[in-house]
């Protein structure tokens, strides 16, 4: 049986972190990303040393060049094969539109839409090639509705679920599935301002078992969209 290969980013933290660990024990070789290299670097051996095959690669994928640089070395430590991208890294920000100015929207576009656009179109021809592969793109409640003060947070997540759609589409003859998912606030660093009680937020485990969920589908099924809310609370 062929080795199961998977490229998580953001993967230092939260619901990155937790996806990647699924994977991990669950059979899959993972390259591990994010900007902080010491921290990366820790995360990984401890996981090596546990017996996990994850590998790390540092990158700042706020700059384009930088998914080019992460997907070919990632690539290489997987053997030329990539099962899973997870296009997860992403920053918050709370402003309204006319707080936001243009470098600090080019700055978020960039993170949170453009790196996932530019490592899915890198991960095209190499699952084309496999007759298959999986990109799980993690959006957000916020790619579902906005709310004042999410006006920019929210267009990169609308544009991460309507990137999905056409990669789902453009994938479908070469068994390429892509999938989003949209959380509410999900217990990690990054929901850590909100007002939610951590104990009433939804686990990045939780994340991770609905990546699971998806790779165990038969080959014609896909989900889309997958909202994961907190009981009787709308985010
Ligand atoms: N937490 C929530 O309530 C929630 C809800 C819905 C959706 N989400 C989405 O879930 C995803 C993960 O968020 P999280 O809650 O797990 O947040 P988190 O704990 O803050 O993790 C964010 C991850 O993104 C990486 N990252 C940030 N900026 C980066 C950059 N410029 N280049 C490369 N990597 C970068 C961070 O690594 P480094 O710091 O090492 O770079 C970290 O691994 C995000 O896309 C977020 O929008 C979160």
């Amino acid at each position: 049986m062929k080795e199961k290969t998977a490229l998580v980013t953001g993967s230092t933290s939260g619901i990155g972190l937790a996806i990647s660990d699924a994977l991990a024990h669950n059979g899959y070789s993972v390259v591990m990303t994010g900007r902080r290299k010491t921290l990366l670097n820790d995360l990984v051996q401890k996981r090596k040393d546990e017996g996990l095959r994850v590998f790390g690669v540092p990158a700042d994928l706020s700059l384009a060049p930088e998914s080019d640089r992460l997907f070919e070395a990632g690539l290489g430590i997987l053997n030329g094969r990539l099962d899973v991208l997870v296009n997860n890294a992403g920053a918050y920000v709370h402003r309204t539109v006319s707080e936001i100015d243009a470098p600090s929207f080019d700055a978020l576009m960039a993170l949170n839409l453009r790196a996932p656009f530019l490592l899915s179109k890198l991960a095209f021809p190499v699952m084309k090639r496999q007759s298959g592969g999986t990109i799980v793109n993690i959006s957000s409640v916020a790619g579902l509705q906005a709310w004042a003060g999410t006006s920019l947070y929210s267009a990169t997540k609308f544009g991460l679920r309507a990137l999905t759609e056409s990669l789902l589409a453009e994938g479908a003859q070469y068994g390429i599935k892509a999938f989003a998912i949209c959380p509410g606030y999900v217990h990690t660093p990054m929901a850590g301002p909100s007002r939610v009680d951590a104990r009433e937020m939804i686990q990045p485990e939780d994340i991770a078992r609905i990546v699971l969920a998806h790779l165990s589908l038969s080959g014609p099924v896909v989900m889309k969209d997958v909202v994961v809310s907190r009981l009787g609370a709308e985010g």
